[in-house]
């Protein structure tokens, strides 16, 4: 009996100096910087109040959690979340020193099974020289691509090769619809590769077990979705080696075709300075940052002008004008985009209103002082950026759709940040809106459509529609142009 009972003894002590050493740990910072650290409170051990944070709420409020807690302890408040104590943003100010400071007070700093995921040289949790070389190819990337006709061309055509095919349909699940056409969209601006070829079709099936990854339990067991998505990732990445070896050899073969193309991935093949997994880790990068963001933003322009008919009818116009300065089916350009005024402030609106991403991850590098309190060193800290852009103090009837706004609102604000700020701000932000615009012409151009059902983005918080924002569509080519003529 006693030869038992030392050991259970032995357990009991063990466990309660486990248990003893997480209380501690939980709340000594609480103490540590007591009276110094903004007011709030940290709820459970371990999970703090991170479950109550990640509580679902639709994408165009802000949710019970900050609701409570901005009324009780003011915009800026400790927290614990994701295992760590945090300060809490939802003022412009410091959300905008906190970006603009990015490598100097704080620095990204996504949770680490993220890590396990994307690898350490994918640009979203990269650092310091790494991040900067990454990205400063990135922005090149961007900036030759854009200007370049066949960009937009390639968009366009996948726009009207999707809308072609719902003409005989009554009924679409939007934002399948929209997936497939931004997934085809990145996929061919960046590997080349059109939706009918079979590389396509095997990425996008391991990319999608990659995504459910990013969102599941981090264990990494076999046969988990964590786990899965370690594997995809790693079979994405030598789908893509074999892609870049395939032009290579093609390219050295001296083939004529190969030689004029100068998509992403020809561009991409001639950085000298990213290593062979980096530029990998790049493709990776601009799918997972272009495909779900900005599926996400077409469906919540759709969804809000379906609730504003003043705006559409208003869209509707201004896309027939540009239609009526062009022949029939000549392509769309760049000057074209920058004459879609309204269509630009529909965008920006449903950006704010709707809030593709809540908030991004940081951490403070040092004791960070910003007004009367202090950010401690090492805590998390995270930039809210739902609240600023549904604050009724900034923005005059937060909680209304309201574009129109955008014609006299400066969108370089510290009000609005829907990409991000300073060195990591989205270098994705002008490919996302005009994949919108382009798709948006075509749309209205030849569709009228009305909401099957209530559905309505909500934030998980990554945000997605319920139901997949069923659509009763009609073909009304010409219908645009008879009532407004
Ligand atoms: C509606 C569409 C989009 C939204 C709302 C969006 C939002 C954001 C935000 C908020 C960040 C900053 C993350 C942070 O600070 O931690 C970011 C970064 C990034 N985005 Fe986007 N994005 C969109 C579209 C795109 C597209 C189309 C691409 C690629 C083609 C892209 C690629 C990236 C990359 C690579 C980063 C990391 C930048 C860095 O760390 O330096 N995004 N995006």
């Amino acid at each position: 009996m006693d030869g038992i009972s030392f050991p259970f003894w032995l357990v009991v002590l063990v466990i309660c100096f486990v248990l003893g050493l997480i209380i501690l740990n939980h709340f000594l910072p609480m103490f540590l910087k007591h009276g110094l650290a903004p007011r709030g409170t940290f709820g459970w051990p371990l999970l703090g109040e991170t479950l109550w944070f990640l509580n679902p709420h639709s994408s165009n409020s802000v949710g019970n959690f900050l609701l409570q807690h901005c009324s009780r302890y003011g915009k800026v408040f400790k927290s614990h979340l994701f295992f760590s104590p945090t300060i809490v943003s939802c003022d412009p100010e410091l959300n905008y020193f906190i970006l603009q400071n990015e490598g100097k007070l704080f620095q990204c700093s996504y949770p680490k099974p993220i890590h396990g995921i994307l690898g350490q040289l994918s640009m979203l949790v990269a650092v310091g020289e790494t991040h900067k070389r990454l990205r400063n190819a990135a922005l090149s990337l961007v900036s030759i691509t854009k200007s370049k006709p066949e960009f937009l061309h390639d968009i366009e055509r996948i726009a009207i090769q999707i809308l072609d095919s719902w003409k005989d349909k009554p009924q679409v699940i939007f934002c399948e619809e929209a997936r497939k056409f931004t997934f085809n969209v990145i996929v061919k601006q960046v590997l080349g590769l059109t939706p009918e070829q079979p590389e396509t079709t095997k990425i996008l099936r391991d990319f999608l077990t990659f995504m459910r990854g990013l969102v599941s339990l981090p264990l990494y067991i076999p046969g988990t979705p964590y786990a899965r998505a370690v594997k995809a990732r790693s079979r994405i990445s030598s789908t893509v080696k074999a892609i870049i070896e395939d032009r290579r050899r093609r390219r050295n073969n001296n083939n004529a075709e190969e030689r004029n193309n100068s998509d992403f991935l020809e561009i991409l093949m001639s950085v000298d300075t990213l290593s062979e997994d980096e530029k990998v880790s790049f493709v990776l990068d601009s799918l997972l940052g272009g495909y779900e963001t900005t599926s996400v933003l077409m469906a919540m322009v759709v969804h809000f002008l379906g609730q504003s008919p003043t705006a559409l009818q208003q869209l509707e116009i201004e896309h027939q004008k540009i239609r009526s300065m062009k022949q029939k089916n000549e392509k769309l350009n760049w000057e074209d985009y920058q004459r879609m005024d309204f269509t630009q402030n529909v965008i920006n609106e449903a950006l704010r209103y709707g809030n593709v991403v809540k908030f991004v991850h940081r951490k403070a590098l040092k004791d960070v002082k910003f007004r009367d309190y202090l950010i401690p060193s090492g805590w998390k800290v995270l930039p809210v950026f739902t609240a600023v852009h549904l604050d009724p103090s900034l923005h005059a009837n937060a909680l209304q759709f309201h574009p129109w706004r955008w014609e006299s609102q400066d969108q370089t604000c510290k009000k609005f940040t829907p990409f991000g700020g300073g060195s990591r701000c989205c270098p994705g932000s002008e490919l996302a809106k005009v994949e919108v615009a382009f798709f948006l012409h075509h749309l209205v151009h030849n569709f009228r459509w009305r909401n099957e059902e209530e559905d309505q983005p909500v934030a998980y918080p990554y945000v997605e529609f319920p139901k997949g924002l069923v659509l009763n569509v009609e073909f009304c080519p010409d219908d645009v142009e008879k009532k407004h003529h």
